[in-house]
């Protein structure tokens, strides 16, 4: 898509009838940010690997959709910002959420105040996007990036996580929801999103909009001028490959171990005939994971080449292999009732079964650190650092601290 026509057709009044058009909230915000994006890619490219120098980006925007490998890169994100002494956009009193299902307002955040300056580095708490929002709570210079899941396992993992919401409960079955998806799915519900085009929700948009061309351009058009990069979880290594080039950071600050994975006992191989319908029945969300799962790839071509991205891939894979046997006891993750460390193990939810991993015993004090981190399910994290990040301001009444400041130290 060109940025420079894109720029020029948000510009049109007529787009911007459009725009009122295809979102249930006004996210003329949205626009500004176009300037925005030819810039970070400018910088993505500068970045690219071959040997040029730049500095480790420090201020991001990370919208955690739901059901999207996100909590794996919830992971990552916490690790470098604890590592780098980062501060994070909590949400007010320390849920694991930003009020989300509403739609994300700074109020939300806690220690943000409208009167002072304060930016925080990183903003990857479950959100519903809002960037006019988003934008009082970060850096004008933020990275902006999420990540994508096929929308059809996307349902499936829905349908098990979230068996006990309003539009799921009653239904015995994927198959039986889907033969009448209206019998048991009520827009008006609270909790309807987690059945029908949840990415769209997430995303800020209405998920049961009419799907016209119209309406998938703007949405498209919009999130492309929102995001400097949209991951595919599918293509979850070569996403962290991606990442790690537009950030500029080093191997070790994208490894992870899969996090929020449930055990494969609940997961049942799906019929094509019931591919089709999760594909209808989601159409919205169809249409921007087929887009950017398109531009995902244009942009590995453009930026890294298939070659050199095979490569990676490969470094990644092989540190991630040795770290699995550094840290690891067995093989990988286990089962929760195998789980010993209680710090260690994840939330369950609906029918899954969340699965998490062991440490090995007499690691070295940092490795231990480092392993256990690797490790740690992302509600125990956000909650060692929202505690990290508001202790330390007790002490300090007259000289600002870091979160006071929003300042990298
Ligand atoms: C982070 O803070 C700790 C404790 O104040 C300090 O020892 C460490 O050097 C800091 N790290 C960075 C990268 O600034
Ligand atoms: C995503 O892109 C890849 C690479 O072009 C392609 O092989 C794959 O079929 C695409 N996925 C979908 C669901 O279209």
């Amino acid at each position: 898509m060109q940025l420079k026509s894109l720029k020029a057709s948000f510009r049109s009044a007529s787009h911007l009838s459009y725009l009122l058009l295809a979102c249930n909230v006004c996210f003329l915000a949205g626009i500004p940010k176009a300037e925005e994006v030819t810039h970070g890619d400018q910088q993505g490219r500068g970045v690219s690997s071959q040997g040029k120098r730049c500095e480790p980006k420090t201020d991001i925007v990370f919208l955690k959709v739901h059901k999207s490998a996100s909590s794996t890169v919830m992971n990552i994100l916490f690790r470098f910002g604890e590592t780098h002494n980062l501060t994070f956009a909590f949400p007010n009193g320390g849920g694991n959420q930003l009020f989300y299902p509403r739609h994300f307002l700074a109020s939300f955040v806690q220690g943000f105040s409208p009167w002072s300056p304060q930016r925080f580095n990183i903003l990857c708490h479950h959100m519903r996007f809002l960037q006019p929002e988003v934008q009082k709570v970060v850096s004008s210079s933020a990275v902006y990036f999420s990540i994508l899941r096929n929308p059809v396992q996307l349902m499936e993992s829905s349908f098990v996580y979230y068996k006990g919401t309003s539009a799921f409960s009653r239904a015995r079955s994927l198959e039986e929801f889907l033969s009448q998806p209206y019998h048991y799915y009520n827009p008006a519900n609270s909790d309807s999103h987690y059945a029908k085009n949840l990415m769209t929700f997430d995303f800020g948009f209405n998920p049961d909009g009419e799907v016209t061309a119209e309406r998938v351009q703007l949405m498209l058009n919009i999130i492309e001028a929102s995001f400097d990069l949209l991951l595919i979880s599918e293509y979850f290594d070569e996403s962290m490959v991606l990442l790690k080039e537009m950030l500029c950071w080093d191997l070790d600050s994208i490894v992870s171990f899969p996090l929020n994975i449930r055990d494969s006992s609940t997961k049942s191989p799906l019929p094509d005939t019931i591919v089709e319908k999760i594909k209808d029945w989601n159409r919205l969300d169809w249409e921007i994971y087929i887009y950017f799962n398109r531009t995902f790839w244009e942009r590995i071509d453009r930026d890294i080449g298939r070659e050199r991205m095979q490569q990676e891939v490969k470094a990644l894979r092989d540190r991630q292999a040795e770290l699995a046997r550094t840290c690891l006891q067995g093989t990988g993750s286990v089962a929760p009732k195998d789980i010993k460390d209680s710090s260690l193990r994840p939330l369950q939810h609906g029918n899954a079964k969340i699965l998490g991993y062991n440490l090995k015993q007499g690691l070295h004090k940092e490795m231990e650190h480092t392993c256990r981190r690797l490790v740690t399910p992302e509600l125990q994290y956000s909650s060692i650092l929202y505690k990290k990040q508001f202790a330390q301001k007790q002490p300090q009444t007259h000289q600002p601290s870091p979160e006071q400041t929003g300042q990298t130290p």
